[in-house]
């Protein structure tokens, strides 16, 4: 909309509710903690003096040149006719250094902050709100939630370019984010110069294969020596290149922490120098040997060059998913666990964890490390980063230690953003942009005393399936757009409607920027909910591209422009087939999505269990396969109940004998966590739930092999009067795997 016709709805409003509510739309992402509209615009064509108070010269030069590359005309004294006034000043209070105040008149911008890191974030605040040649007067006062706000980038499972990475720093000062977490070390490759040890970067930063998923299937998994002239896919940073990033992003306001993993993810580093490994031996563990003193020595001396290159106060140590076995029989480590009175392999590990933090802290450095290193007793100053959901980070809060809130049901980039049909493989899970958003990064369980341990929250982008530079903007984007939002708005001033324009509105910004973003799905999302009362199911459909119109059809055909337009939801008495569109105008975009909707016979009826429900999937628990909930794409969304080795058996009590028309229920397959379809299904009934009738047996239609994430219904149709139904599926034979279904629908 352009800006006089915003203006003058603006005014309608106030011509109609008499009273100076704010309705402007503005595009700024974070949004502003209080904004308040001014009257008028201040135009970029201009000549401006920009005057500067307290604000060094490099500084003096970065805003300079930020308004001019933005299209500010910027003059002298003697020609301005207007102030852009840019001020730093210690007195002034403020709820941070981060915060600012930014005031828009249609002659004078102002910023003024406690610290240049303010000015610097109304700079990008102002910079965002500019379009076509002006900007909107407003007075804006704002302030991040939290201090933390970060975002990882794994280079170890493929390697991305130091120019990939700049491009994303600079994204991620205008989104306000404060820190870079760059995951250097793991199995797949060592990505870090480190002098005093160059088989990290002549062998262990190098590999046989280019792709992960191949090279991860190989066994053993190789490196290779790069000096051999042989095929090798990998990379590494210099120390200069480090650097390099290190200063560009301080210049940016953002501090780079680097993440050298210990005691696990490690095989790279033991492959080349095994004996830090407790077999003496190359290829054999992932985890260094902690009753080895050489062990020590090698971590100390890389955290030596590493605290030389950054000067974060931040280092992280991994500690994540380190297996304990070995170290259950090696004698070094053995000794170590008696000499220092440990009790267990997770002490053990806390003993590492301590005593590289005392060598952070005595070099003036404070360790961060995954929740695991909880296990064991936490180190006395360390922070943690909470990613096995939620209760790291609250028991670290409740312990009075600080923790970065980053659980993978919200803050894993790595999983799917849509329908997985419709993206590159991804690892597994589903986050769409909506998800990130949702996310609170301050438990409910925390007092308000404890919450002020949460430093903040971060997004994490993992590099498994991310074999390119354009995947890797395509998985970030624009998800980072949602974390910046989380990590900086107060919960109040989020709202997802508002968000969702902007977020739509930045994707040509992001795009001419040179960052490939996924242009979010133009696939209509279905959700519903079953209103057991009135016997009824509440289809409501939803899109996160703006702005577009939904239009739909419930006998299953195609809809067209002439299809109902949504505005409501749904409601489905017995049975529909609803095909929902988006349409841009009288264009149809994306595929229509249809989904089946049954308020069957068997709703909220009992369930017995003949096997019992498996605790770790039990979704809704008895209800779940009578409650009209269908699954959605992701195993995990508590809607799909799992079943382990012996399978799944129930039976459902209609209350009396009755008609039945057809028995069927939907199963999912994804062989990544290990989900098959069961190698068999059972259908029989009977009316004194003693002798059963079968009335079919199926068997799977589809191998063990099958890539992504398949559905499949196993159902009878036929005539039958019965009370009693037994849905049976046996399982594929597959040792610990699972069988996953949603619903038992019964007509
Ligand atoms: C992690 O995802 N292993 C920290």
């Amino acid at each position: 909309m352009k800006h006089s016709l915003k203006k003058l709805l603006l005014i309608a409003f106030f011509l109609v509710l008499g009273s100076p509510i704010i309705l402007a739309q503005y595009n700024i992402i974070p949004q502003p903690n209080s904004i308040q509209s001014g009257v008028g615009e201040y135009k970029t064509t201009q000549l401006a003096e920009i005057q500067h108070q307290n604000i060094s010269r490099q500084s003096q030069r970065q805003f300079t040149d930020y308004l001019i590359g933005a299209g500010f005309s910027i003059g002298t004294k003697q020609t301005a006719t207007s102030t852009i006034k840019l001020v730093v000043d210690k007195n002034q209070v403020f709820q941070s250094d981060e915060a600012y105040k930014l005031s828009v008149t249609p002659k004078n911008i102002s910023i003024a902050a406690k610290s240049e890191k303010g000015v610097f974030y109304g700079i990008q605040t102002l910079l965002q709100l500019m379009s076509d040649q002006q900007v909107p007067a407003v007075e804006i006062s704002d302030y991040p939630r939290f201090k933390y706000r970060g975002v990882h980038i794994d280079v170890s499972r493929h390697f991305y370019s130091v120019e990939f990475l700049k491009k994303h720093i600079d994204m991620m000062a205008h989104l306000k984010i404060n820190n870079f977490h760059w995951h250097f070390t793991d199995g797949p490759g060592w990505r870090l110069e480190i002098k005093k040890y160059p088989l990290l970067t002549q062998i262990a930063a190098w590999r046989t294969h280019e792709i992960w998923k191949d090279w991860w299937a190989t066994n053993p998994r190789k490196y290779v020596d790069i000096r051999s002239g042989e095929k090798a896919y990998g990379g590494f940073y210099t120390q200069k290149e480090a650097r390099e990033i290190v200063k560009y992003a301080a210049e940016r306001h953002i501090n780079v922490i680097p993440e050298i993993e210990m005691p696990g993810h490690s095989e790279e580093v033991l492959a080349v120098y095994p004996h830090l490994a407790c077999s003496g031996k190359p290829y054999t563990q992932s985890e260094f040997c902690i009753g080895n003193e050489q062990t020590f020595k090698f971590l100390e001396n890389v955290l030596k060059e590493v605290m030389a290159i950054f000067p974060s106060k931040y280092i992280h140590i991994g500690g994540d998913e380190a297996e304990k076995k070995h170290w259950r029989v090696c004698s070094k480590c053995q000794a170590r666990m008696k000499k220092e009175n440990l009790k267990n392999e997770e002490e053990l590990q806390s003993y590492l964890v301590r005593r590289i933090e005392r060598f952070l802290n005595k070099n003036g450095r404070k360790l961060l490390g995954w929740d695991e290193i909880l296990e064991g007793g936490l180190a006395p100053e360390a922070t943690v980063m909470s990613w096995r959901g939620e209760n790291g980070g609250i028991t670290a809060a409740k312990s009075g230690h600080d923790a970065i809130m980053t659980p993978g049901e919200f803050m894993y980039l790595d999983s799917y953003q849509a329908n997985p049909a419709t993206q590159p493989e991804a690892i597994g899970g589903f986050l769409p942009l909506e998800k990130v958003y949702s996310y609170n990064p301050v438990p409910a369980a925390l007092t308000a005393q404890e919450a002020k341990h949460i430093l903040g929250v971060q997004a994490n982008m993992w590099g498994e399936y991310v074999t390119t530079e354009a995947h890797a903007d395509h998985m970030l984007y624009p998800r980072v757009l949602a974390l910046a939002e989380v990590a900086w708005t107060e919960g109040k001033n989020k709202s997802w409607a508002d968000f969702k324009r902007r977020a739509n509105q930045k994707i040509p910004f992001l795009q001419s920027k040179g960052i490939r973003t996924f242009t979010l799905s133009d696939e209509v999302a279905f959700a519903h909910h079953v209103d057991i009362e009135q016997k009824a199911i509440r289809v409501e459909l939803s899109t996160e591209k703006y702005s577009v119109d939904i239009r739909y059809t419930t006998d299953g055909s195609v809809p067209t422009t002439q299809s109902a337009l949504y505005s409501e939801a749904i409601l489905v008495k017995d049975s529909a087939e609803i095909s929902a569109q988006l349409f841009e105008g009288n264009k149809a975009i994306g595929k229509p999505i249809t989904n089946r909707f049954d308020y069957h016979l068997g709703m909220d009826k009992k369930v017995t269990y003949n096997i019992p429900i498996n605790k770790y999937y039990a979704a809704a628990g008895e209800k779940t396969l009578v409650n009209g909930e269908m699954g959605g794409l992701s195993h995990g969304d508590g809607r799909w109940q799992g079943f382990m080795t012996n399978g799944m058996d129930v039976t459902i009590d209609l209350g009396e004998p009755i008609a039945i028309k057809s028995v069927s229920a939907r199963f999912m397959q994804n062989v990544s966590p290990w989900i098959f379809f069961p190698k068999e299904v059972v259908i029989s009934v009977s009316n004194d739930n003693k002798t059963f009738t079968e009335l079919k047996r199926i068997p799977t239609p589809y191998g063990e092999k099958t890539e992504g994430t398949l559905f499949h219904n196993f159902g009878w149709n036929g005539d039958a009067n019965a009370q009693y139904i037994r849905y049976q599926a046996l399982p594929n034979g597959i040792k610990g795997g699972w069988v996953f279904l949603d619903e038992i629908v019964v007509w």
